[in-house]
């Protein structure tokens, strides 16, 4: 007869990095496996927050043995569920389990209003449950993919009067905030993503996508912008970072609200793939909310093509 499996959740901050070592070379695995994204540079900048005992969530034992982990970043009033992982022979019970442990815990802190999780690894559907039952919204979001050794560029003719597309600058940095700011007034993403709705969120937004390494390694070679001659303000953006040796990962486009239909995103995005096609990547990824139809049209013209579909949950306690 089997016997029970003893299951305890206990606090990350009494676990060593080099406890959780096995638990994380396994989710690099599976990250490299699923989504092409080489993990392992997170996973270090992970191991390192657990060797400085600051980071906030749950890890769970079967019978003694490390099991599986979640984990949460604070950022002011909001935390943001970063993932939750489970060795494979675990079961998906246990999963649930640490993210009920964590969103009990961010729930009754004091002082924390919002949750994010966007949790790339899951499959849409799996943890519908337990996020719904603790009142967060769910949006089902694509994983899509381009494959680069066909891609050729469909886009022609001369770019419209007065804009023209440039490689990324240093000096973007400032202005890309205000763009992306104006351009996510009252869009669905900027419900899921609350740093869209200001000009500081979106600098903060910046900061760990161009600065530091909050998604791969920023690739300012293959990230645009679309300047207007006349003042030299932005009206298009596209950031675009390393998550493999030869993969690329959009992690922005928008283009100002008054210039949109005039194919500038459809531009952005061809000389980011034909960039990373010249330097011989094999692919190039992105997500996208699947609501936002006219982003998932754009995409699919230019022949990305959907692998894989996750949630992204928010539950905010000013607005339930
Ligand atoms: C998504 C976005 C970057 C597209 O930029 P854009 O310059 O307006 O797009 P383009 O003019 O290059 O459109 C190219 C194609 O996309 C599709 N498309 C774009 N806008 C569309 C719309 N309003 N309705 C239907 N299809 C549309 C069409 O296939 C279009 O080709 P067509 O003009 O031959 O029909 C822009 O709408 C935007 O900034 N949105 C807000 C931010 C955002 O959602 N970013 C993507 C997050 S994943």
């Amino acid at each position: 007869m089997a016997s029970a499996v003893q299951l305890e959740i206990l606090d990350l901050r009494h676990f060593s990095a080099s406890s959780l070592r096995p638990v994380l070379e396994e989710e690099s695995r599976v990250w490299s496996e699923r989504l092409h994204w080489d993990y392992r540079s997170s996973a270090d900048l992970l191991l390192q927050y657990l060797d400085s005992r600051i980071l906030p969530g749950y890890v769970a034992l079967e019978n003694g043995r490390i099991a599986g982990y979640a984990f949460c970043v604070y950022e002011e009033r909001k935390a943001i569920i970063g993932d939750v992982f489970i060795l494979p022979h675990v079961s998906q019970g246990v999963e649930e389990e640490l993210l009920r442990h964590l969103i009990d815990l961010l729930q009754h802190s004091p002082g924390i209003e919002r949750i994010e999780c966007q949790l790339l690894l899951h499959t849409h559907g799996l943890h519908e449950e337990v996020f719904r039952q603790s009142g967060f919204k769910l949006f089902r979001r694509l994983f899509m993919e381009l494959e680069l050794k066909d891609f050729c560029e469909f886009s022609s003719g001369p770019m419209p009067d007065g804009l023209a597309l440039y490689p990324w600058r240093e000096s973007d940095y400032h202005p890309s905030s205000y763009l992306i700011a104006d351009a996510y007034e009252g869009h669905l993403d900027s419900f899921i993503n609350d740093q869209y709705r200001t000009v500081s969120g979106s600098l903060r937004f910046l900061h760990n996508i161009v600065r530091f390494p909050g998604c791969g390694l920023f690739d300012p070679l293959s990230s645009r912008t679309i300047v207007r001659s006349r003042d030299g303000s932005l009206s298009g953006l596209l950031l675009c970072s390393r998550v493999r040796e030869d993969v690329g990962h959009i992690t922005q486009v928008c283009v100002a609200k008054h210039l949109r239909g005039l194919g500038l995103g459809l531009r952005l995005i061809e000389a980011c793939a034909a960039n990373l096609r010249d330097r011989n990547f094999a692919g190039l990824t992105l997500t996208v909310t699947e609501e936002n139809a006219n982003a998932v049209e754009l995409y699919r013209k230019i022949g990305f093509v959907e692998k894989h579909s996750f949630d992204a949950m928010v539950w905010d306690s000013r607005h339930p």
